[in-house]
């Protein structure tokens, strides 16, 4: 462990800015975006850029005049498929290797005495490396932070909006899982069933269910789609309109509630 300086820690800001609508930011996250110095970003590649772009715009209505921006590269990441044991594995020596290059970062680009922020999608705590790359960074002793998180609106909560719908019934639970936990995550419990993450219309595995589906792509920006009702109804239009909007964007960020149907309270209430 490396012994850290008097007055060497760096000021680090995680922001959430939302989803995909540059509205969804907070006044704490506008507040924390005037208070950074410099932004620092892990940049996606070509297929991402969008994302990128959106966080540019946000920086050039909200920052201070003079703003920095540092940007690393996303190191590659091992998707094949893979059984749980080393698909956690493969996520754990990918969040390292990110690691690395923020710690380089911080490093290089962010003078102590400074302030720095990642721009994180939707919330940080919602399925987000962000927080445990920085755990692992004060873990090295390399470099002193004080972090502070300011929260943003997250995919879900814009799913359940824009489908003007809640994400419980009454008194019972919700479940948010990444797809590859479906089926046996939906089934597991009596309550509804936020799927994430989900590169496989995972959706399709659960037709033989009676549940309504409330999906949503691109939310929040101006490409965004919603489809809702009977999966067995929608699963062959959401498969389409989804294999349609990924070969034209070249990527594809979708969310979906799960709710089971009874006949005595019906998918509405
Ligand atoms: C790595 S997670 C990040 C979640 C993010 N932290 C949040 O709070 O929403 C990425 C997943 O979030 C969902 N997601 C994020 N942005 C989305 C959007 N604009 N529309 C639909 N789904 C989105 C998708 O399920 C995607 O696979």
């Amino acid at each position: 462990m490396t012994t850290q300086q008097p007055g060497s820690r760096r000021r680090l800001l995680v922001i959430g800015i939302g989803a995909g609508d540059p509205d969804h930011l907070t006044l704490a996250a506008v507040k924390a975006i005037r208070r950074a110095d410099v932004f620092l970003i892990l940049g996606k590649g070509p297929e991402k850029s969008s994302l990128t772009d959106l966080r540019r715009a946000m920086l050039d209505e909200h920052a201070r005049p003079g703003y920095r921006v540092a940007e690393g590269q996303d190191p590659w990441r091992d998707r094949s498929e893979q059984d749980r044991g080393s698909y956690t594995a493969a996520v754990h020596d990918w969040r390292s290797r990110r690691a690395d290059v923020c710690e380089r970062l911080i490093l290089d680009e962010l003078a102590p005495g400074e302030t720095g922020a990642f721009l994180v999608w939707g919330d940080p705590a919602l399925y987000d490396s962000t927080l445990a790359i920085l755990d692992e960074i004060e873990d090295r002793g390399t470099v002193a932070l004080d972090i502070e998180v300011i929260p943003g609106i997250t995919s879900v909560q814009t799913l359940a909006a824009r489908h003007r719908t809640t994400l419980n019934r009454v008194g019972r639970p919700i479940h948010i899982t990444p797809a590859r936990r479906l089926p046996e995550a939906a089934t597991a419990h009596d309550g509804d069933t936020v799927v994430m993450l989900d590169a496989h219309e995972s959706f399709t595995r659960l037709e033989g269910r009676d549940l309504w589906i409330y999906w949503g792509a691109y939310l929040g920006t101006p490409d965004e789609l919603l489809i809702s009702g009977r999966l067995a109804d929608v699963a062959d239009e959401i498969r389409h309109v989804r294999a349609d909007a990924r070969a034209r964007h070249g990527w594809i960020m979708d969310t979906y509630l799960l709710r089971p149907v009874e006949p005595e309270d019906g998918p509405e209430t």
